[in-house]
């Protein structure tokens, strides 16, 4: 159910827009290496410090409001003002052809617990359904070297459709950024 306030997926995982709270601990899922390997610097640019995250939140509440790409905050129902992780989407190729491309990330200390596939579910079936965002599609790619990436697009309900090669520009662990084969996966219809 989408409200002013966000998404409750009813499945354990509501996705609100983000608040100045959230950022500590956002920027903490920002530094992780595991999330700096996967995270495209052409996606996602990395603040200077706590200050600079909470500035940017300033405008989640809007563009949730208009319903525009942007990123939503991941919580659990009984501590809503607690930052869980991050899921956000964005045209796949501009707005007339209703094709979203997704990405989410879940803070350290609360991997393992189904929480990225619970949130890709929530966002998956507003994004499509006619009385939610109706798009026609929705996608997302990770590095063919995320195997966690793969098992949560897969449990979402999301067709594994080929590999692109040398699309995704990835930063290795030693900072320099290679151009990674990336596996896409896509679903045209509201997950269950
Ligand atoms: C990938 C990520 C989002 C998963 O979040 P999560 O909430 O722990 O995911 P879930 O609990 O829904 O599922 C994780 C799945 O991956 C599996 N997994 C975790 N690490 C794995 C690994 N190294 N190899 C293979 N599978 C792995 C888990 O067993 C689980 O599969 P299962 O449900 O079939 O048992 C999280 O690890 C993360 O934020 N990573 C860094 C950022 C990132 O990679 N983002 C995605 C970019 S495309």
């Amino acid at each position: 159910m989408a409200t002013a306030e966000g998404i409750d997926g009813g499945n354990g995982v509501l996705l609100r827009p983000a608040v100045a709270g959230d950022a500590v601990r956002w920027l903490e899922l920002l530094h992780d290496p595991d999330h700096r390997r996967y995270a495209s610097p052409a996606f996602v640019e990395v603040p200077a410090d706590v200050d600079a995250l909470a500035e940017r939140l300033a405008g989640s509440a809007a563009a949730w409001s208009e319903s525009a790409p942007g990123t939503l905050v991941v919580v659990a129902p009984e501590t809503p003002e607690v930052f869980l992780g991050d899921i956000g989407w964005r045209w796949s190729t501009g707005e007339r052809l209703a094709a979203a491309d997704l990405g989410y990330g879940v803070h350290p200390d609360a991997r393992g617990r189904g929480l990225a596939r619970r949130a890709l579910v929530a966002l998956t079936r507003w994004l499509l359904a006619p009385d939610g965002r109706g798009l026609a599609r929705v996608q997302l790619d990770h590095s063919t070297e995320n195997p966690a990436s793969c098992r949560v697009a897969l449990a979402a309900g999301f067709e594994r459709e080929g590999i692109r090669r040398g699309y995704l520009p990835l930063r290795d662990p030693d900072g320099s950024v290679r151009r990674h084969d990336v596996c896409l996966h896509g679903t045209v219809t509201p997950p269950p």
